[in-house]
C-alpha cells in the first residue's frame, strides 16, 4: 500500500501571493478551474494502490478546506484527511509529528508533495524508478533543470550520472552548485523517520540559544520541533547511497506569485488536451469565439459575441457580456465582465465587476523561451527607482471597476471601489 502527504503550509506562508491568499488558503486558489491541490490529489488518485492522502498544514480548519476535502474524497475514491500542526513545524517537522498517522496501515512507501508546485506529476514513472533502485529503505527526490542563475533559488543537487545517487545537496546555495534542482516531490520508504528522529532528538538536547542560531529562518517562533527536510535531512543523506534523483524533463513550475498562477494556468490547460479534452471549450454556433485553450465553468454565462483565449479560465457563475475580450487571464467565481471590456494578462478575483468598455491589462513575466529549462522569475515588487515593476494585474475580490477606466500593471486590494484609471500602482 502507498500513501501521499501534501505539505500545504499555513497562514504566514504564501505572502507573495497576496492579496489573492487573503481570503482563501493559497493551496485552494483555483488554477485552470480547480484548486491548486486538486491537481495533486487527482494525480495521486491515479497511482495504483495509493490508499490515503494526508494534507499537513497549520491552517485552522475552516469551511472552505473542509468542503474541499469532502468533495475531493467523494470524487476520487481515496481517503483524504487534514492534519493540523499546532505551529509551523517545517517541511519535515510535520511529517515527524504525524508519523503514526502516516505509518498507519503499514504503507510500503509514501509520496510527499509541496502544494505550491505545478506539473503533470509523473508519479507512476517515479515509483517505477524508485523500485528499480532495489527494495531497500531508500528515498527519491524528483528533480528538474534550471538555468545557472535561477538554480540558486532552489535546492541544488549533484548526482552520480550512472547510478542517479545524490552526492551533494545544498538548499538555495549562494554560489553555483548544479543546474539540477529539487522539484518538491519525494518518494520515501518509512525508514525516513529514522533519520528525522535523529535530528528531532538532537534538537531536544540543544539549548534555546543554540536553537536560535540553527533555525535562522524562524527566530520569532523558535521551536525545537522545527525540522527542515532539505537542510536537516537531505544534506546529510547525500553521499550515503540512500538518496536518489528521479529526473523529469516534463513541464514544472512553482506557484509563488500571481504571475506564476497565470503561467501555471496556461500549462494545466495545455495538459488537459491529453488528460481531459472535455474541459476545453470549442467553437460553435451561438457560442463565444474561442482562441486556443480556454476553460469555461458550465455555470458561467458568456455572450456569443465575446472572444476568449488563448489561456483563459472562466470560473463558476461568471457573467461575460457582449463584445468582451479576455486573453491570458483568470476570471474567478461570481465576477461580472460588462459589455466590451477588455482583460489581458490579469486575474479578476471573486465577485469582481468590470464596467463597460473598461480595460484591465498586465504584463507577463514569462521565462525566456530561448533558454531551455528557464523558470519563471519572481520580479522584485519595486524597481530600483521605487516604481512598481510591470507585472500581471491583480484585481482583489469584490472590487468594482467603473466603465471606461483603464487599469494597467496594478494590484487592487479587495473591496475597493476604483474611481479612476491607474497605472503601475497598488490601490489600497
Ligand atoms: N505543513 C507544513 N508545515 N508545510 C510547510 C511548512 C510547515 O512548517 N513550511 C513549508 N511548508 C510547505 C509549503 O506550503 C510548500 O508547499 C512547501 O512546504 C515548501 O515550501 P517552502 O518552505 O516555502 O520552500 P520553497 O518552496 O522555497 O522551496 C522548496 O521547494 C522547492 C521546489 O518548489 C524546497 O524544497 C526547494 O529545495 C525546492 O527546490
Ligand atoms: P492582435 O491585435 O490580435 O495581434 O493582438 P496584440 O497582441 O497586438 O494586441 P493585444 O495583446 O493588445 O490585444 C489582444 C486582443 O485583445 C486582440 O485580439 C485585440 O483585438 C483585443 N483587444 C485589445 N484591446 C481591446 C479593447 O479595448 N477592447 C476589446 N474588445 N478588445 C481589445
Amino acid at each position: 500500500m502507498i500513501k501521499a502527504v501534501i505539505l500545504i503550509g499555513g497562514p504566514m506562508k504564501g505572502t507573495r501571493f497576496r492579496p489573492l491568499s487573503l481570503e482563501l488558503p493559497k493551496p485552494l486558489f483555483p488554477v485552470a478551474g480547480f484548486p491548486m491541490v486538486y491537481h495533486h490529489i487527482e494525480a495521486c488518485s491515479q497511482v495504483p494502490d495509493l490508499k490515503e492522502i494526508l494534507l499537513i498544514g497549520f491552517y485552522q480548519p475552516n469551511e472552505a478546506l473542509t468542503r474541499f476535502i469532502a468533495n475531493a474524497q467523494s470524487e476520487f475514491s481515496v481517503h483524504i484527511r487534514y492534519l493540523q500542526e499546532f505551529t509551523a513545524l517545517g517541511t519535515a517537522g510535520g511529517l515527524y509529528h504525524f508519523r503514526d498517522q502516516i505509518l498507519g496501515g503499514n504503507p510500503e512507501y509514501f509520496f510527499v508533495l509541496n502544494s505550491d508546485v505545478c506539473c503533470d506529476f509523473p508519479l507512476q514513472e517515479m515509483l517505477t524508478f524508485h523500485r528499480g533502485r532495489g527494495n531497500g529503505g531508500h528515498f527519491t527526490i524528483m528533480a528538474t533543470e534550471a538555468t545557472r542563475q535561477q538554480a540558486l533559488n532552489y535546492g541544488c543537487i549533484v548526482e552520480n550520472k550512472d547510478t542517479h545517487e545524490v552526492l551533494h545537496y545544498v538548499e538555495k546555495p549562494e554560489t553555483f552548485i548544479s543546474k539540477l534542482i529539487n522539484a518538491g516531490i519525494y518518494l520515501f520508504s518509512p525508514a525516513i523517520f529514522k533519520h528525522i528522529k535523529v535530528v528531532f532528538q538532537r534538537n531536544q538536547e540543544t539549548t534555546d540559544h543554540e536553537m536560535n542560531s540553527v533555525n535562522r529562518y524562524d527566530l520569532y517562533h523558535p521551536t525545537k520541533e522545527v525540522i527542515r527536510l532539505e537542510q536537516d535531512i537531505f544534506a546529510p543523506l547525500a553521499g550515503t547511497g540512500e538518496l536518489y534523483v528521479y529526473f523529469t524533463t516534463r513541464f514544472w513550475s512553482q506557484i509563488k506569485s500571481a504571475g506564476a498562477a497565470i503561467y501555471a494556468n496556461r500549462h494545466y490547460l495545455n495538459i488537459y488536451h491529453r488528460t481531459h479534452p472535455d474541459r476545453l471549450s470549442n467553437n460553435g454556433e451561438k457560442k463565444p469565439k474561442i482562441v486556443g485553450d480556454v476553460f469555461i465553468h458550465p455555470t458561467a454565462v458568456v455572450h456569443h459575441s465575446a472572444t476568449l483565449g488563448p489561456n483563459v479560465t472562466v470560473g463558476k457563475n461568471v457573467t461575460i457580456g457582449a463584445g468582451v475580450r479576455v486573453r491570458e487571464s483568470m476570471i474567478l467565481e461570481g465576477s461580472v465582465l460588462e459589455d466590451h471590456c477588455c482583460i489581458l494578462y490579469s486575474i479578476i478575483a471573486w465577485n469582481g465587476v468590470v464596467g463597460n468598455w473598461a480595460r484591465v491589462e498586465g504584463t507577463p513575466n514569462d521565462p525566456n523561451p530561448n533558454k531551455p529549462f528557464a523558470k519563471l522569475d519572481i520580479p522584485e515588487l519595486f524597481s530600483d527607482e521605487g516604481k512598481l515593476s510591470p507585472s500581471i494585474t491583480v484585481i482583489g475580490s469584490n472590487v468594482h471597476i467603473p466603465g471606461e477606466v483603464i487599469v494597467l500593471n496594478s494590484v487592487v486590494l479587495p473591496h475597493k471601489e476604483l474611481g479612476r484609471s491607474c497605472k503601475n500602482q497598488i490601490m489600497l
